[in-house]
């Protein structure tokens, strides 16, 4: 039985990727942070089985990840924590690069002292990006990094210090690059869950308005089962290399809302409205990813598009708050 290792075990990616693993019968292993309100630790983990374990710790805490590392002594390890907030980033610049950049080099050390023989997947992100466009209007694994915000600037320098690691100490080790990735079981308080969660909320009369930075940002969105699939993937694969994760489609923010608010019957210009606190000091306007790589070398292409995404997403709502 292969074994496991997933940090940010609580959160949309590792809860969907610890289910997909234990279908595939992994036993999983997964790193919670502790917090004062148990649910908000295990709402997503609810799937548990007797092949599924967390233990406390933190990415910051490189005592307890050694610890755990040398007494687990996983096959795979995919370092999923993070601050994944990039407008929060702004508000707390110092702690995402503490936890975003020093966290996968903690990981990594302990990886690299006690586990060597594991693979090493780490969460890169599109963010990484910023600014960044090829002349044809994607992203790919070419393009040059200008990342507009401290949690790219952090995820950077994760992507660099684990490529670093892995030609240094000739170590098992990928990137996942992740366009964004949606699902019923993403924080509400990212763009198309906040949409989806608020207009189901005025459809059922309990609430009048939603309010929202940006509209004119364009995203690449998929759905989070797709791409655990694909982190996998890139993992068990014997040579070790970065791959983009994407659908190659982009929307507007302002495209997804009507989308969500049409398939409510309801007109969106009357709903929503624009609260400066959600803007960021600095935006990335436009991503589109170009994954011909990882569909060149892998049986890999989504199964949900933007739209069933976003069905689903209000499916969900629809019974949660029904
Ligand atoms: N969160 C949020 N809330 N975003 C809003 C809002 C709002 O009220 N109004 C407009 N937006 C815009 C943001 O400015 C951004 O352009 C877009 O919606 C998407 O925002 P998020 O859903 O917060 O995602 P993100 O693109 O910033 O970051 C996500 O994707 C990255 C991959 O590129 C996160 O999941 C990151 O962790 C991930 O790395």
């Amino acid at each position: 039985m292969k074994k496991a290792f997933i940090t940010g075990v609580a959160g949309q990616d590792g809860s969907y990727l610890s289910e997909y693993l234990l279908k595939k019968g992994y036993e999983v292993h997964g790193l919670v942070r502790r917090n004062s309100v148990p649910e908000n630790q295990s709402s997503r983990l609810d799937f548990i089985n007797k092949n599924f374990h967390t233990h406390y710790g933190d990415l910051l805490d490189e005592g307890g990840l050694n610890k755990l590392i040398s007494e687990l002594m996983p096959d795979e390890i995919y370092n999923l924590a993070a601050q994944s907030h990039v407008r929060i980033s702004f508000d707390i610049p110092q702690f995402t690069a503490k936890t975003n950049a020093i966290g996968v080099l903690n990981m990594l050390e302990a990886f690299r002292l006690n586990a060597p023989n594991a693979r090493f997947y780490q969460a890169s992100s599109s963010e990484m990006f910023g600014i960044s466009v090829d002349s044809d209007g994607f992203q790919r694994e070419t393009t040059p990094f200008i990342p507009v915000s401290p949690y790219g600037c952090a995820k950077v320098f994760g992507f660099n210090i684990s490529n670093n690691y892995k030609k240094a100490y000739n170590l098992h080790i990928v990137n996942g690059i992740l366009f964004n990735h949606e699902s019923p079981r993403r924080g509400s308080n990212f763009v198309t869950n906040k949409v989806v969660k608020t207009a189901v909320e005025i459809k059922m009369g309990l609430r009048k308005r939603l309010e929202l930075g940006n509209m004119d940002s364009y995203r690449d969105w998929g759905h989070s089962k797709d791409y655990v699939r694909a982190m996998h993937m890139i993992l068990n694969n014997d040579k070790p290399d970065n791959y983009v994760v994407a659908t190659g489609k982009t929307f507007s923010v302002r495209e997804m809302v009507e989308y969500v608010f049409g398939k409510l019957n309801l007109d969106f210009n009357k709903y929503v409205f624009q609260n400066p606190k959600y803007l960021r000091p600095e935006e990335l306007p436009y991503l589109k990813g170009d994954s011909s790589k990882l569909r060149n070398n892998f049986d890999w292409k989504p199964e949900y598009t933007f739209e069933t995404m976003l069905d689903e997403m209000i499916v969900f709502w629809n019974n949660e708050l029904g």
